[in-house]
């Protein structure tokens, strides 16, 4: 097993390397401001109680997010192993999920807020994500960041299960970084 929490701000490049390393490493994943979205699209009663504050960059309850993550785990029961692109998000969902699984490493991509804006602002045309739309929704979301995320890595920290990784690289040069980093806890 290889439980990787994928950390970092709005726009560090989550979702963008998400997708390699599961290629690379052969484990399942969730993103769960994916699965949010994909709730909102369909309009199920989850995604028509949350999509407004989604729209405006704050987060999703607590409780919906865990429940979203246990049941994506048991569906992938039988996987190698997972990366969690987005959770946990606050101390509170730390605490819960150390209850679910052992993670093994989080790696945090650090991109300094001006990066961060300029590629959330590029991407707007192309994702068609409402909380991409304004530069106001953006820094909300960077300031929740701030205000009830960031603190998460600490609590990774504290157990000796947290890496910082340099994501201002290309694609390819953050992924070699992350590799890297993976590769010294897969366990042969
Ligand atoms: P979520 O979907 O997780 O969004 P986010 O954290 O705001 O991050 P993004 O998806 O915008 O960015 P990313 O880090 O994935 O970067 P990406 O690879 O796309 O969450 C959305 C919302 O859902 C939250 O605001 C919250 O409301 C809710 N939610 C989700 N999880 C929750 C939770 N656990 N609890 C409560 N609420 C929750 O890259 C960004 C852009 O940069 C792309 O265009 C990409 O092509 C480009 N890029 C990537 N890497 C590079 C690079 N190295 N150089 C140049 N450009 C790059
Ligand atoms: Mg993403």
């Amino acid at each position: 097993m290889l439980n990787i929490v994928l950390f970092g701000p709005p726009g560090a490049g989550k979702g963008t390397q998400a997708k390699m390393l599961v290629e690379h490493y052969g484990l399942s994943h969730i993103s769960t401001g994916q699965v949010i979205r994909e709730h909102i699209a369909m309009h199920t009663p989850l995604g028509r109680q949350v999509e407004q504050s989604i729209a405006r960059g704050e987060l999703a309850p607590d409780s919906v997010v865990i429940e979203l993550v246990a049941e994506y785990l048991r569906q992938h029961h039988n996987s190698k192993g997972h990366i969690f692109d987005g959770f946990p998000r606050t101390v509170y969902q730390a605490r819960e999920f150390d209850k679910m699984l052992e993670v093994d490493v989080m790696l945090s991509l650090e991109v300094p807020e001006r990066e961060l804006v300029d590629r959330l602002l590029r991407r707007a045309d192309e994702s068609g994500r409402e909380d991409d739309f304004s530069l106001e929704t953006i820094r909300n979301r960077m300031e929740i960041y701030r205000e009830q995320t960031a603190v998460v890595a600490h609590y990774y920290a504290d157990k000796g299960k947290y890496a910082a990784i340099d994501g201002t690289g290309t694609v390819k040069e953050v992924f070699a970084l992350l590799c890297a980093e993976i590769d010294k806890h897969i366990r042969l």
